[in-house]
């Protein structure tokens, strides 16, 4: 495995280079993470490596805001126009492991992680977990999602991603309710809650 791609110079030469608008496998992860949620409904979502943004889009339709965010401005941008009529999407550039921007008001009570983390190298994972951990809502779930073999570009394979945010947040307290895998991509929900209670 060797150092991840210039995400920036790959948008810039293609605006959707992992097709997400038309390949099955992203359409298909897009619905997966939706159906894995526990709550009808959340306050703030966080999807701090939107990419293309089709996934804050559909975020949008459970959240009373969503926050998205890359580290790419070309992403940065497209997320911008492809959310442009929803309100209460905001896009701005964030890099992880930086935390939520400091103007949001609250909280994530949401947080994807889809296709990033193991695109971050090792001090940058245990940074954005201790992130993740320090600024997540008291009631948050965690949604991440990785194609689970293992990408030339990448620190570690999205198997062994997965292992590594259940592994480190259920040793900080949080509850793993959901792992679903098949051939090609791994999804794990992990939840902190108060005190553990019915979805609503
Ligand atoms: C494979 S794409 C996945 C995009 C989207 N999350 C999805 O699942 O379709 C990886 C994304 O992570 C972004 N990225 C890489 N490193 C990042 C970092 N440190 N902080 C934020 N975004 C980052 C890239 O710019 C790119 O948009």
């Amino acid at each position: 495995m060797s150092a991840p791609p210039d995400f920036e110079s790959l948008y810039r030469s293609d605006p959707d280079p992992w097709r997400v608008e038309t390949c099955w496998y992203e359409q298909r992860k897009i619905d997966v993470v939706l159906a894995c949620l526990g709550q009808r409904r959340y306050a703030l979502a966080w999807d701090p490596a939107c990419g293309t943004g089709h996934l804050a889009r559909r975020l949008a339709a459970r959240a009373d805001r969503v926050c998205a965010g890359d580290a790419s401005a070309m992403a940065t941008e497209l997320t911008r126009e492809r959310c442009a009529d929803l309100a209460d999407v905001v896009v701005g550039e964030h890099t992880l492991p930086d935390p939520p921007p400091a103007d949001l008001d609250g909280s994530p009570d949401l947080i994807v992680l889809s296709e990033v983390f193991y695109y971050l190298d090792d001090v940058k994972r245990q940074q954005t977990l201790q992130m993740v951990n320090r600024h997540a809502a008291a009631r948050c779930e965690l949604v991440c999602v990785h194609w689970r073999h293992a990408p030339d570009d990448a620190w570690l394979s999205g198997a062994g991603a997965q292992t590594e945010v259940v592994t480190r947040l259920t040793q900080r307290g949080w509850s793993h309710s959901v792992h679903h895998r098949d051939a090609e991509f791994s999804l794990d929900l992990l939840q902190r809650s108060e005190r553990p209670g019915r979805a609503r």
